[in-house]
């Protein structure tokens, strides 16, 4: 009885400790199930359909998202006065009055995203008109349209952000948002607006964000909105961005009309603060090049309410009137541009970042006259540059640390090109078809080298697909090289990276060994991800067994098994991913597998894709039929030794059967006749 007692206690004690260490960590849960994390209620999917009672009562953020409410009223939050933040997305609010809800509680934030409160907006216009706290507000995914939208928001000058996303929003006006005088960031992606009409945003005064982000707007052809700090435009079907013609200053400090239809450079205010400008995944290019420039100019009819105004535009001049000397980051990428005007570039006096690629630029000048010494990023891929000129000696590229040249039709570099990039340390070649300098190449009289000797500050490199046939050169002499890339060539050895190999953490060997087996890694000690895939490689390099890799690409290769044999080896215990797909694996030896699929650590994510070959069939390893394992065990003689332990028995067996039967012979010999005489007589 002592001792039971004394478990009682014990577990009391238990109890009573597990409670007292939830209570400390200040997150439990209340009787409705919501989870309370100092004074925020989290109750979400808990399927209720009211407002939790239960909770404490100086909660100030409550959030019942994805639960079945279906109408608040004046009780509903009474009981938390305190309350600021209240989120009901994904509800089915929409049947009772929100008004009194409004006017006994004032929460400075609420979300009603995702509500069917809009098959009765007039309520909720009612119940915005005295929600005279509310500073944010979200409703989007509420199939609000233009009209509702008037209703909304005569007075409601507290708020300050206003989301309406994913609605059904064609058109605005200036009546669309006429109370909002302290908004000052304002979002209607994702709905389906094709004119915003003069004058729509005049009352929102202290605007500073302005998303508007898939829509399907044609063109912006009188931008006004000085106070805006930001303007999203991306994923319309913009041709023109005009802004308006006086010396205003504007606040604009980014822009993004990327993924529109935009045909020339946007034609921005004179006098602005941009530092970003994001233009990729347009139509754009200069025509001055191509045309007479007094013949390329455009007129533009703007028709006002009830006056219109022609404003001619000269497609080179104008866009020169702006001033881009503040402009850190620049991305024209994806466009058409076929060449940039002489004063383009060196105009930007302080650009940092500057992508041009996927455009057809053919040469690009790298000199100092041409490209600022801020510059740090440098994307040229994929535009057909065969030319990169560089004036020797240049000394303003100190600061550049990524350049991408890749995909492009390169042959040559000037030669000297990176000996004053002392910051260099992501440099992309690939696809390009080049040869690289090296000790022996020089003495030769190689002249078209390009030379990545002694770019001390070079740590990513990427050579994939330069038709490079290497062997012994020591082309990194001089580099900390810790990313290398050279897939898709034809490497004789691997010998080239006899320099580089204790230092390299990550590289990629790709179709590149063509009949090289049997490579020694076992000087690469830092390696932590490799990739030897698409090779025909047929034995595992055993070098591989003793290294930390975490990654280790495999896949497509001649393999016949990997010599893991416990999962205390090096590898096994470091990777974390391998690809071992497309090989030549035999069924039989998969001792291998096992280990790896049954390790926590390790992932396969072509696990599926793995075959093994058994009599010339291949199959999944994951699926491997009984028959076949069953024939594996046969002819590993798993099945013959079994036979072998057992056989005594069977004998014993036999032999007592026998000796049985010879006992029952005679009665069991009688029947036996019986019987035949019996059904014989029929
Ligand atoms: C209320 O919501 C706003 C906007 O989401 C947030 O900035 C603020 O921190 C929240 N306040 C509380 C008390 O959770
Ligand atoms: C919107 O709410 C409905 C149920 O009210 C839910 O099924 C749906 O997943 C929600 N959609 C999103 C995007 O949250
Ligand atoms: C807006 O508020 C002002 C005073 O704050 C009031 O005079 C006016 O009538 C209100 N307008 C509407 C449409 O409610
Ligand atoms: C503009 O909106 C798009 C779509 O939501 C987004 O991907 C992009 O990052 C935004 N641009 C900026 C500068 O924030
Ligand atoms: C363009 O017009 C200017 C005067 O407006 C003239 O001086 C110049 O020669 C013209 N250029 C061409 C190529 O016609
Ligand atoms: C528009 O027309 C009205 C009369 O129809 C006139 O009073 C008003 O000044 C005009 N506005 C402009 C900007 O011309
Ligand atoms: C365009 O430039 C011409 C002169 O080159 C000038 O007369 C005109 O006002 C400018 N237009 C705009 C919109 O800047
Ligand atoms: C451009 O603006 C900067 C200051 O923002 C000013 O120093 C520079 O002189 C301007 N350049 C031109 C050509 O107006
Ligand atoms: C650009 O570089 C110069 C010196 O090369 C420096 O004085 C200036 O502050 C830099 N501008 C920016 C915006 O980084
Ligand atoms: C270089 O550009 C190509 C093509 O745009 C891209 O695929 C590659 O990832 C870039 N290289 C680096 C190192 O970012
Ligand atoms: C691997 O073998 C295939 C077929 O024999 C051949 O086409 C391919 O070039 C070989 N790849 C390498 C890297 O040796
Ligand atoms: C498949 O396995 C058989 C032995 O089971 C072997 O003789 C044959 O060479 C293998 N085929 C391939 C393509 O590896």
């Amino acid at each position: 009885m002592a001792i039971v007692s004394f478990w009682c206690l014990l577990i009391y004690m238990y109890a009573l400790l597990h409670w007292r260490y939830i209570a400390d960590g200040a997150k439990h849960f209340s009787p409705s199930g919501c989870q309370l994390v100092s004074k925020v209620a989290h109750c979400r999917y808990l399927q209720l359909t009211s407002i939790p009672q239960d909770l404490p009562s100086d909660i100030q953020e409550l959030l019942v998202d994805h639960n079945n409410v279906k109408s608040l009223d004046e009780e509903s939050l009474l009981r938390y006065p305190e309350l600021n933040n209240l989120s009901l997305k994904s509800n089915h609010l929409g049947h009772k009055d929100l008004n009194a809800f409004m006017d006994t509680s004032k929460p400075e934030s609420l979300s009603l995203q995702n509500n069917t409160i809009f098959t009765k907006y007039t309520l909720i216009s009612l119940a915005l008109r005295s929600a005279l706290s509310l500073r944010w507000l979200d409703l989007s995914r509420n199939a609000i349209n233009e009209d509702m939208l008037t209703t909304f928001f005569p007075n409601l000058t507290s708020l300050e952000y206003l989301n309406l996303d994913n609605n059904v929003i064609m058109r605005l006006d200036k009546s669309s948002f006429e109370g909002l005088r302290n908004l000052k960031e304002l979002s209607l992606q994702r709905n389906y607006i094709y004119e915003i009409e003069i004058g729509t945003f005049d009352n929102l005064v202290n605007l500073k964000t302005l998303n508007l982000a898939f829509n399907l707007l044609p063109c912006i052809v009188d931008f006004g909105l000085t106070k805006l700090q930001m303007l999203n435009l991306s994923y319309n079907q913009i041709e023109w961005f005009f802004s308006r013609e006086d010396d205003i200053e504007f606040q604009l400090q980014k822009l993004d009309i990327s993924h529109n239809q935009l045909l020339f450079f946007p034609f921005l205010p004179q006098n602005h603060h941009l530092h970003t400008l994001l233009l990729s995944d347009n139509k754009m290019k200069f025509y001055s090049k191509h045309f007479d420039k007094n013949s390329s100019f455009a007129d533009f009819l703007i028709l006002g309410n009830n006056q219109s105004q022609i404003t001619t535009v000269y497609l080179w001049d104008n866009f020169t009137l702006s001033n881009l000397s503040n402009l850190n980051v620049l991305d024209i990428s994806r466009n058409q541009f076929d060449y940039l005007p002489a004063n383009f570039l060196p105009a930007m006096t302080s650009m940092s970042y500057l992508k041009l690629n996927w455009n057809c630029l053919e040469t690009f000048d790298l000199s100092s006259k041409h490209i600022t010494s801020n510059l740090t990023f440098l994307d040229l891929s994929n535009s057909r540059l065969s030319e990169i000129s560089f004036e020797e000696p240049s000394s303003n590229l100190h600061q550049l640390r990524y350049l991408n040249l890749s995909q492009n039709r390169l042959q040559e570099l000037p030669r000297q090109i990176f000996s004053t990039m002392n910051s260099l340390s992501t440099l992309d070649l690939s696809y390009n078809l080049i040869s690289l300098c090296s000790t022996s190449t020089s003495i030769v009289g190689h002249q078209n080298c390009v030379d990545l000797r002694n770019i001390q500050s070079l740590e990513y490199l990427r050579l994939s697909g330069c038709g490079l046939q290497l062997d012994k050169q020591d082309i990194f002499l001089g580099t900390t090289l810790t990313h290398l890339d050279v897939s898709y060539n034809q490497l004789k050895s691997i010998d080239f990276l006899q320099n580089s190999a204790n230092m390299l953490k990550c590289l990629s060997l790709r179709n590149s060994l063509y009949s090289v087996n049997n490579i020694d890694f076992s000087k690469f000690q830092s390696l932590t991800s490799l990739d030897i895939s698409e090779n025909n490689i047929t034995t595992f390099p055993r070098s591989l067994m003793d290294l930390n890799l975490q990654c280790l690409d495999l896949h497509e290769n001649k393999l016949t098994s990997i010599p893991i044999s416990s999962p205390y080896q090096p590898l096994v215990k470091s990777l974390n991913t391998i690809y071992l797909s497309r090989n030549s694996f035999d069924c039989c030896k998969l001792s291998w597998y096992d280990i790896l699929t049954t390790s926590n650590s390790i992932n396969i994510p072509d696990v599926k894709q793995i075959t093994c070959n058994f009599s010339h069939n291949y199959m999944s390893v994951q699926e491997l039929p009984e028959s076949v394992i069953h024939s594996c065990h046969w002819r590993n003689g798993g099945t013959l030794l079994s036979l072998v332990l057992s056989l005594p028995t069977c004998l014993t067996l036999l032999v007592a059967f026998i000796l049985l039967f010879l006992l029952f012979k005679q009665p069991l010999l009688k029947k036996f006749k019986k019987h035949f005489r019996t059904s014989s007589s029929y």
